[in-house]
């Protein structure tokens, strides 16, 4: 696959890094249910799942490689031939196949979970790259924990990888460590350095730990990477993956500011997070970013007042443009009596100014007992005032 300068590819790994967190399993006809979803919304490339970890995964992955019209499927495979072989078969029913194989660069990696030497590793890498290039043309090759890695090794590292037929590099930030000027310099450096590195497409991949993820995932674009990998919600291991719906969202409201375009239809992200927390079981949290329940929702008077006079005072993007019904006023004890008289009139009354003072005193009195006023509450309060005549 190509890139032009300003078109980011969307891989999204919800269906791979993202069942990783604990808890998060999907049945198969969930996974085919989201991917159906990814592949409708644009985005450019599915990781379905890690073919060699299960039957019911490999299942899955085929399944989705069958079904998806337009993205790209790819499936995970460690530098292990064995892992690369089962990839390839699940794969190989996509429209798009793609295999996605990682091995570990960093020294705390190399010492005590591989066992490797640093050679070792780049012969591994040769090996393994030029396995999956023969069963696809379309290879992502990671070197997990690239942001911990020192960078000369790097530099060898994806060298290997791209003399041996990688066509994507992505450099994660396995363990969300890395600062955004960090990241995005890692990705200058080995596209300066490495010979060949303006033939492929590097990608960005971080993890959450220090709630950085979507910030260094386009610090990384902003460093000359051209795919991010990310999930609905955020989901994945430990804190999480940059999430899809961020990501898209900040480049859409601020093109001004990063010049980049995704093929993303950001009218039905809402609809995706649900269905992924749905199928996952996770709930999302009220104030998460874009899909939360609260992400259009005003209570403080000073906010709903502006709200009522422009939206534009308090939104930077519209609930429509990320598929929610409505920005909503929501009524508690921080509610001014212009979102007051709102909601009376949406409720169907209209009171005169002494009753709708009175009605307001009130409404303060219950919001201060309770925490959430529903409609149904003041229009009890409301209707108890009606009946006592005092309308
Ligand atoms: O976080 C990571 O390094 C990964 C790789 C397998 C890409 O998920
Ligand atoms: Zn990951």
């Amino acid at each position: 696959m190509t890139a032009s300068t300003d078109r980011i590819v969307i891989f999204d790994t919800t269906l791979r890094d993202g069942e990783q967190c604990p808890g998060a399993t999907m049945t198969f006809e969930e996974k085919l249910d989201v991917a159906h979803l990814l592949d409708r919304m644009g985005v450019d490339v599915i990781e379905a799942g890690f073919p060699i970890a299960s039957n019911g995964d490999f299942e899955a992955v085929a399944e989705i490689a069958r079904r998806t019209e337009t993205a790209i499927v790819a499936g995970l495979a460690r530098a292990i031939p064995a892992d690369i072989a089962r990839c390839g078969e699940a794969v190989r029913f996509a429209r798009r196949p793609r295999i996605h194989t990682f091995v570990s660069t960093s020294p705390i990696h190399l010492a005590h979970q591989m066992r490797k030497t640093e050679e070792q590793v780049l012969e591994i890498i040769s090996g393994t790259v030029a396995q999956a290039r023969n069963l696809v043309d379309d290879v992502e090759w990671s070197g997990m924990d690239a942001t911990r890695t020192p960078i000369d090794y790097l530099c060898r590292a994806v060298e290997a990888a791209i003399r041996a037929g990688a066509t994507t590099i992505n450099l994660p930030d396995t363990v969300g460590y890395a600062t955004p000027d960090e990241y995005r310099n890692m990705f200058v450096q080995v596209r300066e350095r490495v010979p060949g590195a303006d033939k492929v497409i590097f990608s960005t991949h971080c993890h959450d730990d220090l709630g950085l993820a979507a910030a260094n995932s386009l610090a990384g674009v902003a460093g000359g990477a051209r795919q991010i990998e990310c999930t609905i919600n955020g989901i994945g291991e430990r804190a999480g993956n940059a999430a899809l719906e961020e990501i898209v969202m900040a480049l859409k409201v601020r093109r001004d500011a990063m010049p980049y375009e995704t093929g993303v239809d950001s009218t039905l992200l809402t609809r995706a997070s649900r269905l992924v927390s749905a199928a996952t079981s996770f709930p999302v949290q009220y104030n998460k970013a874009i899909v939360g329940k609260n992400a259009f929702a005003h209570e403080s008077g000073i906010h709903q007042d502006g709200m009522l006079k422009h939206s534009e005072t308090y939104e930077i993007m519209t609930p429509a443009s990320v598929g929610m019904s409505k920005t909503s006023l929501v009524m508690g004890k921080h509610s001014g009596r212009a979102a007051f008289k709102d909601k009376l009139k949406a409720l169907g009354y209209e009171l005169g100014e002494n009753a709708l003072q009175d009605a307001f005193a009130r409404f303060k009195d219950l919001a201060d007992r309770k925490k959430h006023v529903y409609d149904e509450d003041i229009e009890a309060l409301v209707d108890n005032q009606i009946a006592s005549g005092n309308d």
